[in-house]
């Protein structure tokens, strides 16, 4: 294998779990490893460019960091949501220019609105009257996109509760008040909330964004900018179909009389879900007797909700455990994570095969929202990390990459 950029070049015909398998050759470790699987990212990118052409995508890297994620997105010429000073010096470290980058975080803080001004990310989301006057101080020239509430309901995390303005007693005003200050909003934003299966709400979000688009046009703004946010499914076997479809045609039904409108997105968990399987491995097991006769397996294993993860633990993401070990008794089992806390628990009760110290448990769709967050409570190791991409598929990205620059 030859080492390069944050990723590993493998040969076309490697499957994942061989992958897997060398990494597990030396035996358990002490930290997870999250085995990134790059081919998986760039599939997705074909998927969306093909289901929803209209629709520019702009990862939202706040979901999975990880260079080797970073880099090939870059490759592949998606723009990026940053949501802090921090993803923007990370984003634009790796030579993304800043006119593909929206700083998509209704509440800014200063010396982020300063250092976006200065490296010239113009792009950015508000949703009410005290940013629009921050706005106005720090970087009055800045193209701004008002955030409304479109809350599905069905999401893991709902986005409304914190931000978006309600986008019919609220939305008039603000954009009343951002004309007196003489401030340029190109467009709006929204965000059905993160992880579900609603499809359905974006047609309802495409209407109302319709209606404050017209009530723009009332008063002298000339809108160019949809965001309709993230939202979208990344497991394996979830598709993009249903999203594609609904989206595509509220495309049709509510702005065909803006054609020089431009639709952006920001997927997180689209992209990088599928690509990451976490390998961990047993560290201590105990067998409970309740009370009532009922006995449940725990089993201890060496990353958790203070690591990879805490969207499990606190947002209902669901995990996707494997354990490579096939034979053995099956035993109603809950799995722990490491540290002292009881809260660190990753699942409660799932059926499994007698497990020992040291086995592998593959979690799989384990890219979004995992390592971003993980932490080293109680002085467990971050997780490690290993990227992969296909050598011919390195070889296509790396071509685009350089006809892009010669456009
Ligand atoms: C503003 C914003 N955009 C995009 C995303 C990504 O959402 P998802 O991972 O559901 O695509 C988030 C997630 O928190 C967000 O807050």
């Amino acid at each position: 294998m030859e080492k390069q950029c944050d990723f590993s070049i493998i040969a076309d015909q490697t499957d994942l779990r061989d992958v897997i398998g060398c990494v597990l050759e030396d035996g358990p470790t002490e930290e997870p490893i999250h085995v990134i699987d790059l081919d998986d990212v760039v599939n997705k990118h074909d998927i969306w460019l093909r289901q929803l052409p209209r629709v520019k995508p702009f990862y939202a890297i706040k979901c999975n960091d990880t260079p080797g994620i970073v880099q090939v997105l870059e490759m592949l010429g998606t723009g990026f949501d940053c949501a802090s000073k921090g993803e923007m010096e990370k984003v634009l470290g790796i030579g993304v220019s800043p006119d593909r980058i929206i700083f998509a975080q209704p509440a800014k803080p200063i010396d982020s609105l300063i250092y976006a001004k200065k490296h010239g990310v113009n792009l950015m989301t508000f949703d009410g009257v005290h940013e629009l006057n921050k706005m106005k101080k720090y970087f009055p020239e800045a193209l701004l996109v008002l955030r409304f509430r479109y809350d599905s309901g069905k999401s893991f995390a709902s986005m409304g509760d914190k931000f978006g303005c309600d986008a019919e007693s609220e939305a008039p005003e603000l954009l009343r008040q951002a004309k007196q200050l003489g401030l340029n909003v190109i467009g709006l934003s929204f965000h059905i909330g993160s992880g579900g299966n609603d499809w359905k709400s974006f047609e309802g979000a495409f209407g109302v964004a319709r209606k404050s688009f017209d009530f723009a046009k009332s008063i002298g703004y000339d809108f160019t900018l949809l965001d309709i946010g993230g939202g979208f499914p990344g497991a394996r076997g979830k598709p993009l179909d249903p999203y594609a479809k609904h989206i595509n045609e509220a495309i049709d039904t509510y702005f065909a009389s803006y054609s020089n409108v431009q639709f952006i997105a920001e997927p997180g968990r689209y992209y990088s879900t599928s690509a990451v399987t976490i390998v961990t491995n047993v560290q201590s097991k105990r067998l409970v007797k309740y009370k009532d006769g009922h006995e449940l397996m725990f089993y201890y294993v060496n990353d958790g909700i203070f690591g990879s993860f805490y969207s499990a633990g606190h947002e209902n993401q669901p995990v996707y455990p494997v354990p490579l070990k096939k034979e053995g008794r099956i035993k109603q089992s809950a799995i722990w994570g490491p540290s002292c806390d009881p809260l660190d628990l990753i699942c409660k009760s799932i059926p499994l095969p007698e497990l020992d110290f040291g086995d592998f448990i593959l979690f799989e769709n384990a890219g979004a929202y995992s390592i971003v967050i993980a932490n080293q409570f109680n002085g467990f190791p971050l997780p490690r990390v290993e990227a992969y991409i296909r050598e011919s598929t390195r070889y296509r990205i790396w071509q685009r990459t350089l006809a892009d620059g010669f456009d």
